[in-house]
């Protein structure tokens, strides 16, 4: 069960959501963790649930948009636990905006959080296991998105297709240094952050259940439980690639007709 054990990693965005949940699930296959977020009391609160559940973890709270705080997050990482083994690029910013009232300064601050804080983190932490000689395993929250594109959120999308890209790759070139990355692009996912900026109101949300042809948001905890099989030895030979756990929602309903679950009487 613990195929994570001994192991250390750095989760952004690990205060709430899909970061904390996959924190937890990370401690419970073993490892100890960082999480690293902007608030620290959220990132509290996970530490003192991994430590209730017996497992080791640390809060250190940074911008993923600052190199140096970034870098300060990794260090303390190996101080702490004596290593890292890798990464989870989780923290995301995202509003829906039609793309003609996008501001310039809207249009940075996601493209800052998503694309250029996954590459600060994803270079503190290769330089470190490339430094080392060790092998090392990053997985990237996107959305599909990154492909399909969708409408109201030109900077995330735009910013996450850059995420595929750079994963791609790095995929290749540091494939020598026994480093692998992936992305994971989750489907609408039941938590607050993604709740509160994309369907806010019961009828988004409906609208968005509605295009999934499982019929239903994924959890976060099931998306943490992804994130550990492509960060374990499982999935040695996964490497350059994204894992789509949408419930089939990017491959369009609205294409085929309405989810079967919801056509029985
Ligand atoms: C229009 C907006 C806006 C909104 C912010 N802005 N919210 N414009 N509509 N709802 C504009 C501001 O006016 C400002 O531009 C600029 O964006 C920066 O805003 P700040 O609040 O100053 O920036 P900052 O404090 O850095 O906040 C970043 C943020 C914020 C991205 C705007 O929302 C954030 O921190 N979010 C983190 C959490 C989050 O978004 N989680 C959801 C991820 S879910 P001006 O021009 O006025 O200065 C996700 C899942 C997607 O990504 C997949 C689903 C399937």
């Amino acid at each position: 069960m613990e195929s994570l054990a001994g192991r250390a990693y750095l989760v952004t965005g690990g205060g709430t959501g899909i970061g904390a949940a996959t924190a937890l699930h990370l401690a419970g296959l073993g490892a100890s963790v960082t999480v690293l977020g902007r608030r620290k009391e959220p990132l509290d609160t996970v530490v003192d649930e991994v430590k209730r559940q017996g497992g080791d973890a640390l809060a250190h709270p940074a911008d993923v948009r600052d190199p140096d705080a970034v870098d300060a997050a990794v260090e303390t990482t190996l101080d702490r636990f004596g290593r890292i083994d890798g990464l989870v690029n989780n923290a995301a910013g995202n509003f829906v905006t039609p793309a003609e009232k996008l501001s310039p300064n809207g249009w940075r601050a996601v493209v800052d959080i998503v694309l250029n804080g996954t590459w600060n983190c994803t270079s503190a932490v290769a330089r470190r296991l490339i430094d080392a000689g060790r092998p090392g395993s990053i997985v990237s929250v996107i959305a599909t998105y990154a492909w399909t594109g969708h409408p109201g959120t030109v900077h995330s999308a735009a910013a996450k297709a850059g995420v595929v890209a750079m994963t791609r790759t790095l995929a290749v070139e540091w494939a020598r240094y026994g480093i692998r990355l992936n992305c994971i692009a989750p489907g609408p996912t039941e938590t607050d952050g993604a709740g509160n900026a994309l369907w806010a109101t019961p009828e988004d949300r409906d609208r968005v259940l509605s295009s999934v042809p499982l019929d239903r948001f994924a959890t976060a905890p099931e998306i943490g439980d992804l994130i550990g099989l492509l960060l374990s030895d499982r999935a040695a030979y996964i490497t350059g690639t994204t894992l789509t756990a949408d419930g089939a929602q990017s491959l369009g309903p609205q294409i085929y007709g309405p989810p079967v679950a919801a056509t029985r009487t």
